[in-house]
This record gives C-alpha cells, structure tokens and sequence, in this order.
C-alpha cells in the first residue's frame, strides 16, 4: 500500500509517498527557516503563504521522485492537527481536493503522533522514478541478510550503515530526493543552473512556473540534486510495543506509552513551554540565530556545561515537565554576569553577552534541559518496562539528548535519522498506513483542521 502524505504544520512544506509504512520512495521538505529567521520566530501569515506558493510543486515533487502516478497511489494522509490554523489548511485543503479528483481515501493525521511514526521507516528506496532492477536486488540481498542475523550491537549497526552508503553508491549517483535547506538555497542553485533566472525573483515563483510551464526540467531538479543527500541512515528493524515514546518538538514535550499502534497512554507532559520553544527563546536571548534548538547545540559544543548552574523544575506530577523556569533562571543569570538588573530591555542583552559566555551558557542550558528530559524518560523506563524507547520530534535531533539517553538506559534508544525528526511528511505517511489498517478514511468533504489538540483527543476508536 502507497501513501502520500502531506505536511504543512508549521514553516515546512513536505509530501512524501511511503510503502507499508516501512519503506519511504520519496521525501521532499521545503523549509521556510531562511524566510522567518529575520523575525526570530514563525510569524504565521507569512507562513501560510508560503506554504499555498509551494503545495502543488511540492506534492508533484514526491509523486515523481517515488516513480509513481496516481494510480499507484492508495491513500493520502495528512496532518489536520496540531499547527497553526492557516499553515494546516494550505495542506488539508490540498490533500482535501487531491482525494476528492483521484478518488483515495484520506487520512487526517495527529501530527505529534506522527512524530513517533518516523521511527518505523526502516527501508528506502530513493529511485527517482527509474527502473527499480538491480538497486531492488541490492537491498533486498541485503534485507535477507540482515533479517537472518537480526542483532543489533554497535558494530553490527556500524556494518549495516557502511553497506546502506555502498548500495546507494553502486546504484544511481544522482538518486537521492531531499530537498535540503531552504528555498532560497534552492534559489540559488536553480539560478547558477537555469542562468536565466533575474535576480530578486524568488525559488517559489521559480519552481511554480516551472511547473506550471511543464520546463521544470531546466531549472529545479538538477538545482535540487545537487544539494541533496546520499541516503538516509536507518534503522535495523521497527521498535517494539510496548513502546515508550519521548516526544520533543517546538510545540510538543511529552512522554506516552504505547501498547500497540493507536492504543497509548499520556504519562506526562510540559505544563508551559515546550522544550523545543525554550531552546529557541534561551537563543534568543544569547544572541544565536533561529531555530534555538540547532545553534544552541552548535555554541555548546565550544562551552563548558558545568559553568552556571541552573534550576531543574520539580513538577507535582510525576512524569510532567516544566521549562519557562529554566528560560528565565537563564535570563536573569545572563543580566547578572552582564551586570544590568531585570529592567534592562532583553532584546539589546545578547550585544553585551560575549562568545565565551554565550557558549557557556548554551552548554549549561542544553546541559539541565537534556537532564530534565532523560530523568523523566529513565523514571517511566523502570516503572513500565517497555520494549523499546524511541525519541521523536525535532528536539530528538539534539545529541547531547542521545548521548545522555544512551548512557542511562539499559536498552539501546532508538531515534530515526535526522531528516524525519524535523517537520516532514515520511512521518505522515508512515502512521497513515497503520491508521489505515485498523480505521476507516474520513469524508474528504468534511475534514477540518483542529489547531489546538492533544494526542489523546486524536485516539484511535477502531472500526476494522
Ligand atoms: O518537530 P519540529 O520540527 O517542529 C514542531 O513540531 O515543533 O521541531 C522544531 C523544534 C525547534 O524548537 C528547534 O529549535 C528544535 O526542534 N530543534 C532542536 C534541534 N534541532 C531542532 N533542538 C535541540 N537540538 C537540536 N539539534
Ligand atoms: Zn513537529
């Protein structure tokens, strides 16, 4: 079973099409970063925009990279909640009129549970729409292989990554399907590509007309490819139910436990911010660029985390989490050593911090923020014993949360490569198959998005 899913939550717009909620064909994220880095934040109309300039070329986009057309396509899912209103209904709208024209059934997808479903993409198959012989044999030889020898030590791990890199290699140089970066990277590879492009003519009109005009040929592939990545590094196998899941994101700081798909339990949550959103306001105030999360643990790395010492919130409930005391223990601590007190403007903080403070207090900050984290996820492991942990969400990018996690947990933690832990529609489409499985679509004339919804809201009643 093929699904396309489709994404537009917040600042990515993506479409993926995945097979069996296993093997991803296609995975196309345009991020809109380089566009809301120059307010330091999402600002939500611009957002919504962006994502209507982009839907269409982008859901052609996966279709093609995945060698399909819509006949082999069985389904569409796509994320109808959380998010910001008018973002999630640029691609509820889409997937919407898309069911509607194709007759396939929809799938409206909870997006923070869709965060989990990126780790059970365990295969690829980036073929771009070419003949499947020969890359088909290699990966399945190496399937057979590793299904016969199904352990998962390090250097079994280590093996199984180096011959992913050499199947890829030996199959198709110019395979790979990622839209890395942002637009306007897009931009400038597709302007050094077409040569006719003029300047101040932005990446979204450029693809728009090109495929608007079916000439996309001359300007946006060869520019997408040439900042593309090889392949994904996967994992080895699915994780296993029960199942504890640590959902961090921008928007999103919970841990659930999952029995089987669709059944699972809410053990705790943020009570304020999300971790995410308090990696991006703590770079804020030090002065690093937008998103936090990523140039904090960048600065961290040339810091000393045990330089400040800074508060870990006791929350009542037991695997609840509460970070807007540490933003702003972080905040009041950078007034101090700056030597201004609280009344002093937080937007002109970050021209007095200097590198090594900055770095210093990345270090620390990231430090107690991991911590709060892994103490909690370690809590739950002994009280419910589950198969398998798994990470998700864009904060399950950060390796100082890997690192601590696989330091402190008896069983190996499991995360997905880096590119389904941000905003995409792999995820989308992979918990769209299970979905699919056990429930029945929805009316593609009826689904409205929901822009504030807890996962537990979104619990599956199972019909099949
Ligand atoms: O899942 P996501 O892409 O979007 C939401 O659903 O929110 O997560 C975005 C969040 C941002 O707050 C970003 O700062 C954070 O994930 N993030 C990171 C890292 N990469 C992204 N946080 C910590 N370390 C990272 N390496
Ligand atoms: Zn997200």
């Amino acid at each position: 079973m093929k699904i396309l899913g489709i994404e537009s939550s917040c600042d990515e717009t993506a479409a993926s099409v995945v097979e069996n909620g296993r093997l991803v064909l296609s995975h196309v994220v345009v991020s809109q970063i380089d566009i809301h880095k120059h307010y330091g934040g999402v600002v939500p109309e611009i957002a919504a925009r962006s994502h209507i300039e982009v839907i269409n070329p982008v859901v052609q986009e996966a279709l093609e990279r995945a060698g399909c057309s819509w006949d082999d396509i069985d389904a569409i899912a796509v994320t109808y909640a959380p998010g910001l209103v008018g973002s999630l209904l640029v691609g509820t709208l889409a997937a919407r009129t898309l069911a509607i024209l194709h007759d396939k059934p929809l799938y409206p997808i909870h997006h923070v549970e869709a965060h989990v479903y990126a780790n059970f993409v365990v295969e690829q198959d980036l073929g771009r729409g070419t003949s499947r012989t020969g890359k088909g044999e290699s990966r399945e030889s190496l399937e057979r292989e590793l299904d016969s020898t199904p352990s998962k030590t390090a250097s079994r791990r280590e093996s199984y990554d180096s011959r992913v890199a050499d199947v890829s290699s030996r199959v198709e140089p110019s395979s790979p399907l990622v839209y890395e970066g942002s637009r306007y990277e897009t931009f400038e590879v597709a302007r050094g590509e077409a040569g006719a492009i003029s300047e101040g003519t932005s990446a979204t009109r450029v693809s728009a007309a090109a495929y608007a005009t079916e000439t996309r040929s001359e300007a946006v592939p060869d520019g997408i490819e040439a900042t593309s990545l090889p392949t994904f590094r996967l994992p080895t196998h699915q994780p296993a139910f029960p199942m504890l899941a640590l959902i961090v994101s921008g928007g999103h700081s919970q841990l659930v436990l999952f029995r089987d798909h669709g059944d699972y339990e809410l053990l705790g949550q943020t009570q304020d911010d999300a971790v995410g959103e308090a990696f991006d306001k703590v770079a804020k105030i030090l002065g690093l660029p937008y998103p936090g999360g990523p140039s904090i643990a960048e600065a961290a790395k040339k810091g000393d985390a045990k330089r400040y010492k800074l508060p870990k919130a006791r929350m009542p409930g037991r695997y609840d989490f509460s970070f807007s005391g540490l933003k702003t223990a972080v905040l009041r601590a950078v007034q101090h050593e700056v030597g201004k007190d609280f009344t002093f403007p937080s937007h002109e903080l970050p021209g007095l911090v200097d590198d090594e403070m900055r770095h210093n207090f990345a270090a620390s900050f990231q430090r107690v923020a991991v911590e709060t984290l892994v103490d909690k996820a370690i809590a739950a492991y002994r009280e419910f014993g589950p198969a398998s942990v798994v990470i998700a969400g864009g904060v399950a990018a950060n390796l100082e949360l890997r690192r601590q996690l696989a330091d402190r947990l008896p069983i190996p933690i499991e995360y997905a490569p880096i590119q389904f832990c941000t905003d995409n529609a792999t995820m989308v489409a992979t918990l769209g198959y299970y979905r699919a499985q056990k429930l029945e679509p929805a009316d593609p004339y009826t689904v409205e998005v929901v822009p504030s919804l807890s996962m537990t809201k979104s619990k599956w009643a199972i019909t099949k």
